[in-house]
């Protein structure tokens, strides 16, 4: 009864109050030193299906799926129901001494859908929390193994692995680091494996050999007794929605097996359906990893779970060790959250009742029809895999000057598409398109349109103010 009266409580609230409240007291992620703290962003009141509701009451198409993670969809019932089912039954027991029939069960089909001998999942409150319990991992196998100087961490331009200390410290995306400390004495970069910004006039296959030839490098420079582990994105998701040249995964993957380097598999995004299967890196791209982080899509994100899938042969070999009572202290409160593992599983149903299938008969009509926006001149690129897009736009062709044309262009094309009845992941000159997964192709000609509009009105209004001729 008391629920019912808070939820009453802060729907009568109404919008203009919710807006003052989250300007007084609200900390939103990801501000800037001037508006910390100050800040309200768009209400969203509902969602349904593909669609989310504003304060203004305007429906809009959840472009971004959330955060490329409500791959089923708004208000399915059925994951309601068991959540509400779960909370029932058993609400919470504690990982450290007690286990729930719902994690060993979504363990057991969770490792059904991984690659090779992957077939044991740790999991974690999300995609940080997954990434930085794999790079624990690493650190503590090393350990044991008697290799304490095998830590340093291979990571790549164009990454976001997270907001944890650790996992952020491998973030490559241009800004995010330009305030914030990080564990660099930990981690190598490497060049972003994007093909839309390789030196002009070079091949696909030529692009590719330059970034095998940098990773060789850098294992021989440092030496492979330094490196524990190379960290990536399949498709870098949050940097663009890179999707790297073909056969360049497979041959760092060689690398890496045969420099005893572990090959973690960042699959937060990618995995659950946005490539069309549960996980893409062996269905989608042929590899193998060690280790595959998962997170939002795991649970259409209804519930905030995330986890790594880990290689048996890691697990035996410590099991083998000299050091039996050698402890991976590593654990979290919500780790196998009973009511996360319970919708995960639910989620898993509908995945494979239907909506992998879906996803990946409609994947095609969404690239190609997005890919018809490259007809308007503020577009450089529009690329993408399976049910991610996105559309880089750049001040001339020519150069592909993405600086230039900073003028929040990403932020500008949302502002549009909103009114329109869009909502769009902006990302400084990119717009970013993840819709959850069961959209259909008419919808997928909505939501094209509207992109089509907001970049034209972002073009006139671009020119007028006299910034860019195109
Ligand atoms: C590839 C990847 N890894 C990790 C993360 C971090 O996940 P979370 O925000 O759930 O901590 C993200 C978030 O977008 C991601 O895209």
């Amino acid at each position: 009864m008391a629920a019912a009266q808070d939820m009453t409580a802060a729907n009568a609230l109404g919008h203009e109050e919710a807006v003052e409240l989250a300007r007084r007291h609200l900390i939103q992620p990801w501000p800037t030193a001037g508006e910390i703290g100050a800040e309200a962003r768009s209400l969203i009141g509902e969602g349904e299906g593909i669609y989310i509701t504003d304060g203004d009451g305007r429906r809009l198409i959840d472009g971004p799926a959330g955060m490329w993670c409500v791959n089923v969809g708004h208000r399915r019932e059925e994951l309601a129901r068991v959540m509400y089912d779960q909370a029932m039954q058993l609400s919470y027991n504690t990982p450290w001494y007690t286990m729930s029939e719902a994690s060993a069960v979504l363990a057991e089909r969770i490792a059904g859908h991984a690659p090779g001998d992957l077939n044991h999942v740790f999991f974690t409150t999300g995609g940080s929390s997954a990434v930085e319990s794999a790079l624990r991992f690493m650190q503590f196998y090393n350990n044991v193994r008697g290799r304490p100087e095998k830590k340093l961490i291979l990571s790549r331009g164009g990454a976001y692995h997270g907001s944890t200390y650790l996992s952020a410290s491998l973030n490559g995306r241009p800004r995010d680091r330009d305030w914030m400390d990080g564990a660099d004495d930990l981690v190598i970069k490497l060049s972003s494996p994007d093909p839309f910004r390789r030196p002009s006039g070079m091949s696909l296959t030529a692009f590719a050999d330059q970034l095998v030839a940098e990773f060789e490098e850098t294992v021989k420079r440092i030496g492979a007794d330094k490196i524990g582990a190379f960290v990536g994105e399949p498709v870098q998701a949050s940097g663009g929605v890179i999707v790297s040249p073909e056969g360049y995964l497979p041959r760092i993957r060689k690398i890496c097996r045969d420099n005893d380097i572990l090959f973690i598999s960042d699959e937060v995004v990618t995995a659950f359906g946005r490539l069309g299967h549960v996980f893409g890196s062996q269905d989608v791209f042929g590899i193998e990893p060690d280790i595959i982080t998962f997170a939002k899509g795991v649970t259409s994100g209804y519930f905030p779970l995330g986890g790594m899938v880990v290689s048996e042969r890691l697990l035996e070999e410590l099991r083998r060790s000299n050091h039996p009572t050698a402890m991976y202290a590593h654990g979290l409160t919500y780790s196998s959250h009973p009511v996360g593992c319970a919708v995960a599983l639910k989620n898993l149903d509908l995945l494979e009742g239907g909506v992998l299938a879906h996803a990946q008969a409609v994947a095609p009509y969404f690239q190609a029809q997005l890919k018809t926006l490259e007809e308007l001149p503020l577009v450089g690129e529009v690329r993408g895999l399976g049910l991610m897009a996105c559309v880089e736009c750049v001040a001339d062709r020519e150069s592909r000057n993405p600086l230039e044309l900073d003028r929040n262009v990403g932020m500008r094309i949302d502002a549009h598409c909103h009114e329109l009845g869009l909502l769009v992941r902006p990302l400084i000159n990119m717009c970013v398109m993840s819709p959850p997964l069961i959209i259909t192709r008419a919808q997928i000609d909505d939501m094209v349109g509207i992109l089509r509009e907001g970049i034209s009105r972002t073009m006139d209004d671009l020119r007028k103010e006299g910034v860019w001729r195109g």
